[in-house]
């Protein structure tokens, strides 16, 4: 188990969620950081969105089909919400409970900024919703790992989804919603720059959630 300074028992029962615009990198900087909690002795419940669940999973597989392109904003908005609900029930709210600390790849705020800000869905509905699927359990902290429209484009796999898909103007768009986010709600949300090295966007990640949840141990 690896050496603390920090008492990160504090962040048992926390939920955190990475999200940013498609090319950031938050899915490496998830595996990393579940990796370093467990290696301080942590349970880690990892989930990610759209799926989670097998439910979730065939859900995720409409809606980021590329023959989909008839999908209505409305339809897609709840097909995530969807996705989500089931896996509140059935994964995070008993892993809160149990006391493990929850690490999600996307949350609300992808369809905040997806679906609201970008797509053009008023915000309320989505927050309307979101107490549906949520029930009441939001997140802690939400990270926002930020990236330029060019070199996240660069980070995507060619053959790109529906979401993908949609082209620079809608990407530039979900970059600036997710900015907004955090800027709104500062103590809800943070933005890590993900343009640097792998590293030190991992450095950046454990300070930022130390200085946030795990207050330092001091020696008398
Ligand atoms: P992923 O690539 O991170 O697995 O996410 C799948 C895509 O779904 C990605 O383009 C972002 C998008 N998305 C939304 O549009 N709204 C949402 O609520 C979520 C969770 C993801």
């Amino acid at each position: 188990m690896g050496e603390s300074p920090f008492n990160v028992t504090t962040l048992k029962g926390k939920f955190i969620v990475f999200d940013g615009p498609d090319g950031s990198g938050k899915s490496t900087q998830i595996a990393r950081f579940v990796q370093w909690c467990r290696n301080e002795g942590l349970n880690v419940k990892e989930v990610r969105e759209p799926g989670g669940t097998s439910i979730g999973e065939q859900i995720r597989d409409i809606l980021l089909a590329t023959k989909n392109t008839e999908m209505t904003l409305p339809c897609e908005m709840l097909l995530y919400m969807a996705s989500r609900a089931q896996l509140m029930e059935q994964e995070v709210i008993p892993a809160l409970a149990n006391g493990d600390i929850v690490v999600a790849d996307r949350f609300v705020s992808a369809t905040l900024v997806y679906q609201g800000y970008a797509g053009g869905l008023p915000v309320r509905w989505i927050e309307q919703v979101g107490e549906v699927a949520l029930q009441e359990k939001w997140p802690d902290l939400t990270v926002i790992f930020d990236v330029d429209c060019e070199s996240a484009s660069k980070r995507l796999n060619p053959l790109l989804d529906r979401m993908e898909m949609k082209g620079d103007s809608f990407h530039q768009k979900v970059r600036e919603g997710f900015l907004k986010l955090a800027e709104n709600e500062p103590e809800k949300y943070a933005v890590i720059d993900s343009t640097a090295s792998i590293e030190a966007v991992e450095g950046a990640v454990h300070t930022l959630v130390q200085e946030r949840f795990c207050h330092p141990i001091t020696s008398k």
